[in-house]
């Protein structure tokens, strides 16, 4: 597969990228209305068919969003040949993703990601979906935006828990492939270079492994941890929050099953202090324990634990949820 076109600068970028198109559609996150207006004046005169808010709760990232938007589409006639491009955070791209992947049978999608999770994380890589019963995610496809937009604009007025939050995954990423980045990061701090850097890392491994096969598991460091923090949480401790203490467990962990001979749980748990992250999960193995059984990555009942060697050099290890949280 081609790598993921990503683009990194100002919104009237857009104006050459979508001067041949006729049909555009846009779904945007109600909290970034003035941005997405900007956008739509980029778009040619008379091309934008539909422009859509929605509210970026994820328990409105649900199949009855995704048909109001399909519905909007049909009412303006949006034919195979739109672009449907989604702006906002992950539940909004995740959302527009979905909607364009399904409207027809899928027209093109392209996404302007307004939070720092999104620029690093979810809007790249192709994956959508919407929530059902309460399970995230349960419902998606893979859908390859033909363009994603790094705006450091459109980050303006991010509180500062979502920016902990796409951090916490930024250095996630760097700690699987980069580690001079990642030491950049937490010494420096990050900055628009290092935002396009490991956007430029997440779009290569997904390039390698589009469809979730192999090698994109590594992505899912602090993540099998993390997921289960947040259900123990009840949606109280954030997704970035919730991976930031996982990274540290899998740390703890590398050291115990032997993957690592150096002192990482507490180096890294210094760094990820310094930089605001949360490093402490404040719930017991035995509370975790359901709530990884649950997680939906597990086949049967081991989980391909992402474990590190070093900073840069993750290793995936199959380990059964009992033995890991024993060893921890
Ligand atoms: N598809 C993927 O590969 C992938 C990867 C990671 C996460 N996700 C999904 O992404 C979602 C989380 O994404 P997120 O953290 O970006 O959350 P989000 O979309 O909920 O946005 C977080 C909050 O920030 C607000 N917001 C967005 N941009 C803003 C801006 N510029 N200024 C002020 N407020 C702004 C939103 O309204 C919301 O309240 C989850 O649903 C998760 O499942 C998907
Ligand atoms: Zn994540």
């Amino acid at each position: 597969m081609k790598k993921p076109v990503l683009l990194s600068g100002h919104p009237e970028l857009l104006v050459s990228l979508l001067e041949n198109e006729r049909e555009i559609a846009l779904v945007y996150d109600r909290s970034v209305s003035p941005f997405a207006e900007r956008i739509s004046g980029l778009a040619p005169r008379g091309s934008v068919k539909a422009c859509m808010a929605v509210d970026a709760r994820e328990e409105d990232k649900t199949l009855e969003s995704a048909a109001d938007i399909c519905r909007r589409l049909l009412d303006e006639g949006v034919s195979r040949e739109g672009l449907l491009i989604g702006i906002g955070g992950g539940v909004t791209t995740d959302l527009a993703g979905f909607a364009a992947a399904i409207y027809k049978r899928g027209i093109r999608f392209a996404a302007v990601p307004t939070t720092l999770l999104g620029q690093v994380d979810a809007a790249i890589g192709g994956k959508n979906g919407v929530n059902l019963d309460g399970y995230k995610n349960a419902i998606g496809t893979f859908c390859f935006p033909e363009f994603t937009l790094l705006c450091p604009e459109a980050r303006e007025g991010l509180p500062e828990r979502e920016l902990r939050c796409g951090l916490a995954e930024m250095l996630k990423t760097f700690l699987i492939a980069d580690a001079p980045a990642y030491h950049r990061a937490v010494q420096d701090g990050w900055d628009q270079s290092l935002v396009e850097k490991a956007a430029g890392i997440k779009a290569s491994i997904v390039a390698e492994d589009p469809f979730d096969n192999g090698h994109r598991k590594v992505l899912n460091l602090g993540h099998s941890f993390g997921h289960a923090i947040e259900k123990c949480s009840g949606g109280n401790i954030p997704h970035g929050e919730a991976v930031s203490m996982g990274i540290i467990m899998a740390a703890r962990l590398s050291e115990a099953a032997g993957v690592t001979a150096l002192p990482l749980a507490k180096t890294l748990a210094a760094d990820f202090s310094s930089a605001g992250l949360p490093t402490d999960c404040p719930f017991a193995p035995g509370e975790l324990a359901p709530c990884m059984k649950a997680d939906k990555k597990r086949s049967g009942d081991t989980l391909d634990f992402v474990l590190l060697e070093a900073p840069g050099k993750p290793v995936l290890l199959p380990l059964s949820i009992e033995k890991a949280l024993e060893l921890l």
